[in-house]
Order: C-alpha cells, then sequence, then structure tokens
C-alpha cells in the first residue's frame, strides 16, 4: 500500500459515515483560513453529508467552510441525478453555510469545455493560484472510476484542475465535468469513502496498486495524505488477503 495512504475499516456505512466526518473536522480545526471542501456525488456520502450537518455548531468553525464539487453530471441543479442537488438536501439547507461559500458546477449549461475552464479558475482563484483544495472527497465506482474519471475515457487534457467529459458508461448517462488526476493529486487531503461489496475486489487492486483503476492512478499521483474509509463489505478482500498472508 501507497505510504501516504491511511485506512480506516468500520463496520457499516454508519461508521463509515461518522469516521469520515471526524477526519473531516479534524481537517477543518486545522485550517487557518478557508478550508476549500470538494464534495463527491454517488450513494455513499449521503450519510456523512448527514452526519457532518450534525456536528456540534459551537465547536466547528462553519464560517471557514468553501464548498466545491469534485464532479457534476450534465443535468439540471434540481434534478434527481445532480450532485449538488444531493449534497443540498443532505448537507448545504441543513448547515450553517453561506450561500455565498457554495460554488456548485453549473453542468447543465450547454458548453461543458467552457464550465469546466471557469471551474478550474474559479479554484484557482480561492486556492490563491496553487490549484490546492483543502480537502477534495472521493468515491469508488464498481468499475473502479472516481469522480468522473471512468476506465476507457481519454485522459484529461495536461495542465488542466478541471475538465469536461464524454458520456459516462455508467448511470447516469449523462457527460460530466470532473476534477482531474492533477488537482487531486495537489489537493491537500483525500478523503475516499467506499461502501458495498461490489466494490471489495477494485479496492483492493487500488490499494495494492494493481492494474490501473483511475482512483489508482489518482491516488498514486499524490504526495499528501490520503484517508481512505472503507466498510466491512468494501473491505472483504483486502481483509482475505490479510488473514492469507
Ligand atoms: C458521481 C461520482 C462517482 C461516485 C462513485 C461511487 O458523480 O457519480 O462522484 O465517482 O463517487 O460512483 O458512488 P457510490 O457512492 O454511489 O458507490
Amino acid at each position: 500500500m501507497l505510504a501516504n495512504i491511511e485506512l480506516h475499516i468500520e463496520r457499516d456505512p454508519d461508521d463509515l459515515a461518522k469516521r469520515a466526518t471526524l477526519v473531516t473536522w479534524q481537517a477543518l480545526r486545522a485550517t487557518k483560513d478557508n478550508f476549500l471542501i470538494a464534495l463527491s456525488g454517488g450513494s455513499t456520502p449521503r450519510r456523512y453529508h448527514q452526519q457532518m450537518a450534525q456536528l456540534d455548531r459551537e465547536e466547528t468553525p462553519w464560517g471557514k467552510v468553501v464548498v466545491l464539487f469534485s464532479d457534476e453530471r450534465a443535468v439540471r441543479p434540481d434534478h434527481p441525478d445532480s450532485n449538488y442537488r444531493m449534497a443540498r438536501e443532505t448537507l448545504l439547507d441543513v448547515a450553517p453555510i453561506a450561500l455565498s461559500k457554495i460554488h456548485r458546477i453549473p453542468a447543465e449549461e450547454p458548453d461543458l469545455d467552457r464550465v469546466a475552464l471557469e471551474y478550474e479558475a474559479l479554484i484557482k482563484e480561492l486556492s490563491k493560484g496553487t490549484g490546492a483544495v483543502d480537502l477534495v472527497v472521493l468515491g469508488l465506482g464498481g468499475d473502479g472510476h472516481t469522480a468522473s474519471l471512468f476506465p476507457g475515457h481519454p485522459p484529461p487534457p495536461p495542465g488542466r484542475l478541471v475538465a469536461a467529459t464524454p458520456v459516462s458508461p455508467t448511470t447516469p448517462l449523462t457527460p460530466r465535468v470532473t476534477f482531474t488526476y492533477e488537482a487531486i493529486a495537489l489537493a491537500k487531503r483525500v478523503l475516499v469513502l467506499v461502501a458495498g461489496g461490489d466494490k471489495a475486489n477494485r479496492l483492493e487492486e487500488v490499494l495494492e496498486q494493481r492494474g490501473e483503476l483511475p482512483l489508482q492512478k489518482a491516488l498514486a499521483g499524490r504526495t499528501g495524505p490520503t484517508t481512505v474509509v472503507a466498510d466491512l463489505a468494501a473491505a472483504k478482500t483486502i481483509l482475505a488477503r490479510r488473514r492469507s498472508e
């Protein structure tokens, strides 16, 4: 396993969400100025968002939080497939985060290359030119994708932090806008949430650095810390391998 990856195996998706919330809270408390967090889509972050929304308001410096997204599907922001909509319902409408500090990706617009370029410019501005987001949250698809970096897709153009993608091979079948490998490499910390037995073999491959899955590629490019939080079902192949060694 890569030296800069910390793996937490939790009993179930609820404990996974609690651990992810603790990791986020600690990173938030340790950050002096603004805390740029890029949220992920998918179903696993729902519980994590709900836990975050319950954080003690006295002990949580919500005023520092600036919300970004690590990917978005090409749908309207009120569409059931919108990552922004999911985050709004589970976190953003509940936690005390100013609207001016929530930056969704307007992927419902027709020109996704332009949307990606503008979002990249925003990230550069918010990060004072470094492009380094404080915490990038990612998931793992059953095919090994992360954010909207899919196996078999052409790699994003070099030097870019955000890129438009072709139609995704998994549902929803839309083009998307995504953080690139470079944006993930630059992030000060990455938090990967993995729940469910359908991810078990892929997660083991990623952590053992076998193959060329997008999540593996994304993490291999990093020098900063990465925390992977998996539930028991997602960790079953890793645990079986450890037992057999
Ligand atoms: C998306 C994603 C995607 C997701 C994985 C895992 O917009 O679809 O950000 O990369 O994180 O597909 O999704 P689950 O949490 O639903 O397994």
